[in-house]
């Protein structure tokens, strides 16, 4: 959710703030940078943009910066709650949570410290300064490391170390980069692909020091800094920014062809030491997007879905016969991860369902399945979660519960032209919008009704279609939009039926399927064409196209909505 970077670079305050930007797409609040100038911290912070952060930093020259974009969980949201946060000598950005920081804080308020701020952040500056009393840089962050409980991806200023910024995490992500004559950090690959593309993800327990010319690593308990290999990423600049499009959440739709088809054909086969076949269940894991899909992936490997924050290893019986399923784009999801730790410390077999390469959850995984979407910037998932379904149809092929299809690029590609209807739709203002469907078209509306209320902040209902008449019906009225989703012929007569249920109430009706006779019966109706096996990853874009528009007609911004972050990194 935070977003976090930093450089070691002739000159390098614009560079910094160019690079914060592009993590604008994590979700922020508030935003800020620190930097050495003339042997002294300087800190800028303030409430609101990156642009207005820009204004108020003004020219200012420096070869040493952090900087921060906060999303806000301890502490309100203000300018002297924004990171970074100074104490002495030092000035620190961190993402995750200190969760036992009231303890320290008021432990180092016994000893004459003085706390600026309500964060749970502001601890780790204030323990650095006690640490580092006799002018150790590495010893205040041993000493630290020590004291702090929880989560942290830290980077940090030191005045009397002036010419590296150093690192240190545990359970929240830090990538450095490295490039001609200087050293960068963020907490995220895409903030340094206009910089880098040499990279290396720290490790748990690890500290670094990023120098402009030199960067150097320790493991715990060692003295002598060691260097690492780095990799190259594949994330080029044009996958990380718009191009001609005006939204990510735009371009990123359009990717969905072709990134779904790249997917599904990359995993013909299962991978060498696929151990699927001696599992005797399979339980599937994620949050929000990554969860639905995880519904229509135990519907198709007749598993179990659970949403992350309520698995629990003991109570569903995990075993090493149990296959667990875990789903997460950014791989970084912090209820997912302790879901993915709780399943493997019952022996479970964890796959790992992500997007992103070197995440966290690879690292827990016994087994990687990347979704080759590309960058997904935009808040809401949409790429991803039809790159999701490729894998799990995947999957469900290789324990012979389904037969290999096309890809599914014909009837995506073909999708993609066929929503202009909901154009008009998206440009009233509803009271409520009903989705209904039956079966694994429900799973589509729960995924629709998420990007409706995520992106365009619309009051959704979600409900199987024979259900409305017990009760949610009460709440139908002309105001209402009803939008039925319906790809599984078996389904079109308690479809139609639900249909003049709340027709005879007013409401008006959008439907969303392949077959005539409910296309007639709607207000609006986008024809889906054949789905070839793929009725779900076709059947959510119309859904994902009435958000984007809905949005974009309220005049809001897609791609950044509010009290949202792209990834969720504290429990
Ligand atoms: C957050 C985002 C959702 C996303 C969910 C899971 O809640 O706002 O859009 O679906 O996290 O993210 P993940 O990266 O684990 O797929």
């Amino acid at each position: 959710m935070c977003g976090i970077v930093g450089f070691a670079k002739s000159d390098c305050l614009k560079d910094t703030l160019d690079a914060l930007q592009l993590l604008e797409y994590r979700g922020y609040d508030s935003a800020g940078v620190a930097y050495l100038g003339n042997g002294e911290i300087v800190v800028v912070k303030r409430k609101g943009s990156i642009e207005g952060l820009r204004r108020k930093v003004g020219r200012k020259k420096t070869d040493l910066t952090i900087a921060h974009t906060r999303w806000a969980t301890h502490g309100k949201v203000s300018t002297v709650n924004a990171h970074p946060h100074a104490y002495g000598d030092w000035a620190i950005v961190h993402n995750g949570i200190v969760t036992n920081y009231a303890s320290l804080r008021a432990d180092l308020e016994r000893r004459g410290h003085v706390f600026r701020s309500t964060t749970d952040s502001e601890v780790i500056a204030h323990l650095l300064q006690e640490g580092g009393k006799k002018g150790d840089a590495l010893a205040a962050i041993r000493y630290t490391m020590g004291r702090i409980e929880g989560s942290y991806a830290v980077a940090a200023l030191c005045r009397y170390s002036p010419n590296r910024v150093y690192l240190f995490k545990k359970g929240n992500p830090l990538v450095v980069g490295k490039g001609e004559g200087f050293g960068c950090f963020a907490s995220d690959t895409p903030a340094l692909v206009a910089y880098t593309h040499r990279v290396y993800k720290m490790q748990d327990g690890e500290i670094a020091a990023v120098g402009k010319r030199e960067i150097l690593f320790w493991r715990e308990g060692e003295t002598e800094g060691g260097r690492r290999t780095f990799g190259t990423t594949s994330l080029t600049l044009s996958n990380v920014t718009k191009g001609d499009y005006a939204t990510y959440m735009q371009k990123e739709i359009d990717e969905i062809p072709s990134t779904a088809d790249r997917t599904y054909r990359a995993y013909e086969t299962p991978p060498m030491g696929w151990k699927g076949a001696e599992m005797e269940r399979w339980i599937l894991v994620g949050c929000g997007t990554a969860y639905h899909a995880a519904l229509l992936g135990a519907s198709l490997c007749k598993g179990e879905a659970i949403v992350a924050s309520e698995f629990d290893a003991d109570a569903m019986q995990v075993d090493d016969k149990t296959g667990v399923i875990a789903i997460s784009q950014s791989g970084e999801t912090a209820d997912t991860l302790k879901a993915a730790l709780d399943a493997k410390s019952k022996g479970g077999y964890l796959v790992a369902v992500t997007n992103v390469p070197g995440s966290s959850l690879t690292h827990l995984a016994d087994e990687v399945l990347l979704t080759l979407s590309g960058a997904e910037i935009g808040v809401a998932a949409t790429k991803s979660y039809t790159t999701q379904l490729a894998i799990l149809a995947r999957i469900a092929e290789w324990l012979g519960y389904r037969k290999p299809t096309p890809s599914p690029l014909v009837p995506l590609t073909s999708v993609l032209s066929s929503s202009a209807t909901l154009a008009e739709v998206a440009k009233r203002r509803w009271s409520t919008i009903f989705l209904l469907g039956k079966g694994r078209d429900y799973v589509t509306c729960l995924e629709g009704g998420l990007k409706l209320k995520e992106i365009a902040y619309l009051h959704c209902e979600v409900c199987y279609a024979g259900e409305i008449k017990h009760g949610p019906l009460a709440l139908v009225t002309r105001k209402t939009l009803v939008v039925v989703v319906c790809t599984d012929e078996e389904a079109l007569q308690a479809d139609l039926c639900a249909l003049s249920e709340v027709r005879s109430r007013d409401a008006t009706v959008a439907v969303i399927s392949p077959y005539d006779e409910l296309c007639r019966a709607g207000d609006h109706a986008v024809r889906l064409p054949d789905g070839k096996g793929w009725e779900q990853a076709v059947g959510i874009v119309p859904l994902q196209q009435l958000a984007l528009w809905s949005a974009l007609y309220k005049e809001l911004d897609p791609d950044r909505p509010r009290n949202l972050a792209k990834s969720v990194t504290v429990k």
